[in-house]
Formats: C-alpha cells, structure tokens, sequence
C-alpha cells in the first residue's frame, strides 16, 4: 500500500492588498448579487467573470420553485459568458454571497459548478482565477482545477 496526498495551493489576500482587478471584479460581483432571484433560500450569490479581452460578464443565483431547476451564481455567469463570448478565455472568476443582509465570510463554489469550471478551462485549455471574496479577506486559488481532485473530464471519454 502507498499512501499519498493531494495539497491544494491558495492565497488569502486581505482587503487593504485587494488588486484593483479584484476591487473592480468583487464590485460587479456584489452589484450582480443585488440582481439574485433567490426567493427560497434567501442566499444570494453574485459572481463576476473575467475573460481574456477584459469583458467582464456577470450571474447571480436564479432559483425556482422546483428546486433543482434552479442555479448557481457560478453557473449562470460562465453559461452567459461562453454563450455571448464563445472565442474567449476565461482568466478569473469572483464570488460573493449575502446571506441575512450580511456578506458571507466566504463562499465556496458547489459541486456541480466545480465540474463546470473544470469544463470551462478545458475548453479554452487554460486553468482560471478563482477568488472567493469575503468583506475581511479573499481566497484565490489559481488554478480552478484544484477545486476538484480526482476530476472526471473530457480526457475519460472515447475520442470517437
Ligand atoms: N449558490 C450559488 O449560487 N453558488 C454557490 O457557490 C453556492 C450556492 C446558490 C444556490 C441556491 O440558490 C442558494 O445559493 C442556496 O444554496
């Protein structure tokens, strides 16, 4: 037997060092959270994508009342990203939450958006930014990937 380990390599970025790339993504990230449709949990969540042009295209949480119909700020943002700008990368993605009014210590993308994110850097073969901001602090990870160890991707699949 070999026992091994996976580490995972993340910043914390306190405010006062914000970079203004991250000022500027967590501000259209709060203002997309204001934009949440989240009747049922009452958690919203704001994301912000940042593409390799410098566009900038947004999501927040849509719920429904069949639950499951509904998705993630995450998924919502880098849907509408690859359906308005198919041809360009995705170099960063931020999040934010408010839940109670109050803006969450840190909020950490879900399952199913990890696979997405996976899916997306992939795609433009090109690991992402992913920073998940707090009013105190951010995370970055810069390499979406190592939000999911041990992922299931295009690479399993038979080419034909
Ligand atoms: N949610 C997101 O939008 N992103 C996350 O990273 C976690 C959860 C949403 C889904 C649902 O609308 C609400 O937050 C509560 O789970």
């Amino acid at each position: 037997m070999k026992s091994n380990q996976i580490n995972i390599p993340y910043k914390e970025i306190p405010r006062a060092e914000f970079s203004e790339e991250i000022k500027l993504l967590e501000q259209h990230a709060i203002e997309a959270a204001r934009k949440a449709y989240a009747p049922y949990s009452h958690f919203l969540v704001g994301a912000a994508v940042l593409l390799q042009s410098g566009t900038i295209v947004t999501g927040s949480n849509q719920e429904n009342a069949a639950y499951p119909s509904g998705l993630c700020a995450e998924r919502t943002a880098l849907f509408s990203a690859g359906a308005l700008y198919p041809d360009d990368p995705v170099v960063a993605l931020l999040i934010v939450a408010f839940s109670e009014g109050k803006r969450v210590d840190m909020i950490t993308p879900c399952g199913a958006c990890r696979q997405v994110l996976l899916e997306v850097s992939s795609r433009f073969n090109r690991s992402f930014q992913v920073i998940m901001s707090g009013e105190q602090r951010a995370i970055v990870l810069d390499d979406n990937k190592m939000l999911l160890p041990f992922a299931f991707d295009g690479s399993d699949l038979p080419k034909e």
